[in-house]
């Protein structure tokens, strides 16, 4: 049987993410599978990776991000949409400015990666020559206001940059990742009134009530949270290392470990998120 192969791309600010990465990759690494290992990032050297990111080579593609202002990060939108990211309203902008009678035209978006061999007819439409590989879309993120709803919106995001290359998406994985921001306070500890970046132990406790304790079996005492998402500060640990395991497992065996090597079809979903 010949070896599969997945293309596995993420991008990461201060590293949560590419845990997540790490650890998807030992998981291929265990089924035998060859692993292109990609951090996409803000400036890339596209022509130089471009022989190996032809979707049309592997058998699986992963696009992981953490969550910034409740979107994906720069760099993943810019390498994946047509043109979001500044450069087609700026486009727009410029054509109005200059009284262009077409000031909608969008933008050629500049030349990054080329996701997929054979080009369709035109931009846009469907090109149904194109393979099909199976995809997965991945995140991690503070969720310390509302929990797992804050992911959603990012993750379909993904799934539609994977799904307009002619990816069928059959998984999404997410977990918590330490939160830098307003709802990154240890556990059990008053947050602040208002939040100052960098200085987030200054000023005045809010004004809410001391954490309730809480009774372990073995006796011992925690503290409630005053956010989603309980200990923060430990994610993604032991607990999401499992859970990601767990998950990319079941996308290789009940999808790829068919009893012809022939892959299940995408319709259904193998969804972790918490
Ligand atoms: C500037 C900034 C903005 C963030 N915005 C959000 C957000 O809108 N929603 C959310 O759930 N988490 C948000 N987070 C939390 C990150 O998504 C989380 O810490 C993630 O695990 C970081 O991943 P990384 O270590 O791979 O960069 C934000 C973090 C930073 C630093």
């Amino acid at each position: 049987m010949r070896k599969k192969k997945v293309l596995l791309m993420y991008a990461t600010m201060t590293k949560n993410t590419e845990k997540v990465a790490i650890w998807f990759r030992e998981m291929f690494e265990y089924y035998g599978w060859d692993v292109m290992f990609l951090r996409v990032k803000a400036n890339m050297d596209w022509a130089s990776l471009q022989k190996d990111l032809y979707f049309d080579d592997y058998d699986l593609i992963l696009l992981g991000s953490p969550i910034v202002g409740g979107s994906p990060l720069q760099a993943i939108i810019k390498a994946f949409s047509f043109g979001a990211g500044g450069t087609l309203e700026k486009e727009v902008q410029e054509n109005i400015d200059e009284n262009k009678e077409d000031a909608s035209a969008p933008a050629v978006p500049p030349q990054g990666a080329v996701w997929r061999r054979n080009k369709a007819p035109c931009p846009g439409m469907p090109n149904h020559n194109n393979n099909r590989p199976l995809g997965v879309v991945f995140t991690t993120y503070g969720g310390g206001f509302y929990g797992s709803a804050e992911c959603l919106a990012t993750l379909e995001q993904m799934k539609l940059y994977l799904v307009t290359h002619d990816v069928d998406v059959i998984g999404k994985f997410s977990c918590a990742g330490k939160e830098t921001g307003p709802a990154g306070y240890t556990v059990g500890v008053k947050p602040k009134e208002d939040f100052i970046p960098g200085h987030k132990q200054e000023g005045s406790d809010a004004n809410v009530q001391d954490a309730e304790m809480y009774t372990l079996g073995d006796g011992s005492q925690v503290p409630g949270s005053y956010f989603f998402h309980y200990d923060c500060d430990s994610k993604p640990g032991r607990r999401e290392e499992q859970k990601a395991k767990a998950f990319i497992s079941d996308v290789i065996e009940d999808y790829f470990m068919t009893y012809n090597g022939v892959p299940n079809p995408p319709i259904s979903e193998i969804i972790s998120i918490s």
